[in-house]
């Protein structure tokens, strides 16, 4: 497959602040084998219909115009993006797509626990870098938390992704009151031990159940006065489009992130762009409107219809997520059929 797009549509994806984007974040799949409590509720969500399930095929077509466009990264996410069948085939043909600035740079988020069966042919598919989640040591706390006694699976999946030679691998940790916020230095000695890297993240209101409260939440602030507790934290400069704001770990070479999306908003910075399992274009994770892509594919758009779709879903992007605004709307959708 080869798209063509026209000359005049080439551009960068610009959006009316003026930032850039060129990071892409592809939801594989709805589905998840944990239900987190700040993601799920315990039933799940009504899943996807599968025909709305973008093909690889469709897949491929979007992120090839995507890079046309400018984006030199994509992200797969979920959902677990490790239950879609044909995972290792979409990052292989991801990773044979030349962006702007040679092939495009394939990363993934994933929960681990099938990396013991993939991590190694993900990394031959041409997987670069990983970033998998866990927000606790603690096997009661993982099993209350994500409602299946699978923390010994995680931990063999993280095993997994490091004997597969991923590296950087990093680790995210959604802070939460009364759940995980004792055994933060637990996690970052963790990894520090381990060599990956730890970013802590606030909650962010995306459950589905509804039940996040700003006054609950666990602050970026508290997360790093608990970290002193243990450890020398450096902050390092040159945080860029990056989220996290990075921390040397007693002198180094290990560095800790914290990602304080509601307390100190990185949006005059993002460069993201969503793109859901059933193919509508986010320009936000909080956006309250989606561009339906799959829908022009489908009805026989071409390929500079689908480019100039993507302008038009970027031109019309907010300048920031108004978490800690009155009159905030959380997005209808749950994160798990947003994509991470
Ligand atoms: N707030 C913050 N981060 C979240 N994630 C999922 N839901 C939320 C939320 N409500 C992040 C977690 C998870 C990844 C898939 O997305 O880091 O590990
Ligand atoms: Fe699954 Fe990720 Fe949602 Fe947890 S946060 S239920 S691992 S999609």
């Amino acid at each position: 497959m080869s798209v063509q797009v026209s000359e005049g549509l080439r551009g960068p994806l610009v959006d009316r602040h003026g930032r850039v984007h060129r990071d892409l974040r592809i939801s594989l799949t709805d589905v998840c084998n944990l239900r987190c409590t700040y993601c799920m509720p315990a039933e799940g969500v009504p899943w996807l219909a599968r025909e709305n399930i973008l093909t690889t095929d469709e897949l491929v077509r979007a992120a090839e115009i995507a890079a046309a466009l400018g984006i030199v990264e994509v992200r797969l996410t979920g959902g677990e993006p490790l239950l879609r069948p044909d995972v290792v085939d979409v990052v292989a043909r991801m990773a044979a797509i030349e962006g702007e600035q040679g092939p495009l740079e394939v990363s993934m988020t994933t929960n681990a626990l099938r990396l013991p069966t993939l991590a190694g042919r993900l990394k031959d598919a041409g997987l670069t870098r990983l970033n998998i989640s866990l927000d606790t040591l603690q096997r009661e706390v993982f099993h209350s938390l994500t409602r299946r006694d699978r923390l010994d699976d995680t931990l063999e999946g993280i095993d997994a992704a490091i004997a597969a030679g991923f590296a950087p691998i990093k680790l995210n940790a959604v802070a939460m009151r009364g759940v995980n916020d004792g055994e933060l230095t637990d996690l970052l000695r963790y990894a520090v031990e381990r060599g990956l890297e730890l970013r802590f993240i606030e909650q962010m209101p995306l459950d589905a159940g509804h039940v996040w409260s700003r006054p609950e939440m666990v602050t970026g602030e508290e997360i790093l006065d608990a970290l002193a507790q243990e450890f020398m934290l450096t902050e390092l400069p040159g945080r860029g489009a990056a989220p996290a704001e990075r921390f040397q770990v007693d002198g180094g070479p290990s560095t800790v992130g914290v990602i304080a999306s509601v307390t100190r908003p990185f949006c005059g910075a993002c460069d993201r762009v969503r793109l859901t399992a059933d193919g509508q274009l986010r320009n936000c994770l909080f956006a309250r409107t989606e561009s339906d892509l799959a829908g022009l594919m489908r009805g026989g758009g071409t390929d500079d219809d689908l480019a100039q779709l993507m302008h038009t879903c970027i031109v019309g992007k907010l300048p920031g997520h108004g978490i800690d605004e009155p009159g905030f709307l959380q997005p209808d959708r749950p994160m798990s059929a947003i994509g991470g």
